[in-house]
């Protein structure tokens, strides 16, 4: 058991926790090679031995006290037989959505094509960097995922009205959650000791479909998290009602975005709070990087509080930032 989740479960820690979203990528160089050598990300995702490497990477590095999962969350939809490419300059590109063919999909199936996924956690949390460390593992929430099913690529700032008549599909939405479930089931039974719930594209849902899309199925998930005896962290980008986001939906912790006043959500919100730092500002100076960091740590001081930025680490982000970050957050009093 890790310092995250002494955190999150109240004992005493000796240091702030901290870990970033996308700690595992391009802003490495031994990331950079490894991907040059395999230009299928997916295929990179399902080779355990590579996946486990890329995992590890930043710990070898830094001073985190977590690993994520070096993994994505379209492999959902890939394991529901869409197509899945992920091109140069682009972001994902899925498939034609063919609905029967996904509701048809059998568990076996999803099972045997995520496989890979389970040995790199299996693999991974044996490995002696973890011992004492949270290895988090991850699905999409159910609006993002459907979001990205049905638009094929990443949505702009806002959403096609098409959507919504598409979307209005109960059967589809329901396969999406019995397949989160049988991902985290498989994820913690193989050595995931925290799950994170990305709901990326939650800023652009309409309210009015909020208990429909987002609030009902993230809660199924959250307490299916918690029966497995589990930690679950929720990461609803871009809404705006955070506080109302905790008390229907009660994750154990709340990962909030760059965009929220992190004063009004240290007074409002008494659960676990982790991130909210603009990954920008690891392109800044290291002043004015640090200035920004501490006033995180400051306003969060009487608070369970995970370290973490407020969406993922930037491409362009230089390795040697992210160390002296990480150092000044684990010495701060
Ligand atoms: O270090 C980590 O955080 C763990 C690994 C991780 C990846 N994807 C690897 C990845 C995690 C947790 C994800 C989740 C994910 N994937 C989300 C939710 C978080 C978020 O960013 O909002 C989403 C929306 C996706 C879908 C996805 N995967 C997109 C939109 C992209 C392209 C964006 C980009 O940065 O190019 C990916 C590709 C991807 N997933 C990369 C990585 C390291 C970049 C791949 C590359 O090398 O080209």
């Amino acid at each position: 058991m890790g310092i995250l989740k002494d955190c999150i479960n109240n004992n005493n820690i000796t240091s702030i926790p901290i870990w970033f979203m996308r700690q595992a990528g391009r802003y490495l160089p031994e990331f950079r090679k490894i991907r040059s050598k395999n230009p299928n990300f997916v295929e990179l995702c399902l080779n355990p031995k590579i996946s486990k490497e890329i995992t590890l990477q930043p710990l070898k590095r830094f001073s985190f006290d977590a690993a994520i999962i070096f993994s994505d969350i379209l492999l959902i939809p890939y394991s529901l037989g869409q197509d899945l490419k992920f091109e140069k300059n682009f972001g994902p590109k899925l498939g034609n959505l063919n609905l029967e063919n996904v509701l048809n999909t059998s568990d076996n199936e999803i099972l045997k094509k995520l496989k890979p996924v389970y040995d790199l956690i299996n693999i991974t949390s044996k490995d002696q960097i973890l011992r004492n460390k949270d290895l988090i593992g991850f699905v999409g929430a159910p609006w993002t995922l459907l979001v990205y099913m049905f638009n094929q690529k990443s949505p702009k700032k806002i959403l096609n009205q098409d959507i919504y008549n598409n979307i209005n599909n109960n059967y589809l939405l329901e396969k999406i959650i019995h397949t989160q479930k049988l991902h985290i089931k498989k994820q913690v039974e193989n050595g995931a000791t925290i799950i994170q719930i990305f709901d990326s594209w939650a800023g652009l849902l309409e309210y009015k479909y909020f208990d429909r899309y987002i609030y009902n199925p993230t809660k199924e998930l959250v307490n299916y998290v918690k029966s497995l005896d589990v930690e679950a962290i929720c990461f609803p980008r871009g809404i705006k009602f955070y506080k109302e986001y905790c008390d229907i939906v009660k994750p154990n912790v709340i990962s909030i975005d760059y965009e929220v006043d992190p004063t009004k959500i240290a007074k409002e919100i008494n659960i676990p709070i982790q991130g909210g730092l603009d990954p920008k500002f690891l392109l800044l100076n290291k002043k004015e990087m640090l200035i920004n960091a501490k006033k995180y740590l400051e306003i969060f001081k009487n608070h369970q509080y995970i370290f973490n930025l407020g969406h993922g680490v930037l491409p362009e982000t230089n390795p040697e930032n992210i160390k002296i970050l990480v150092d000044f957050v684990k010495d701060f009093k």
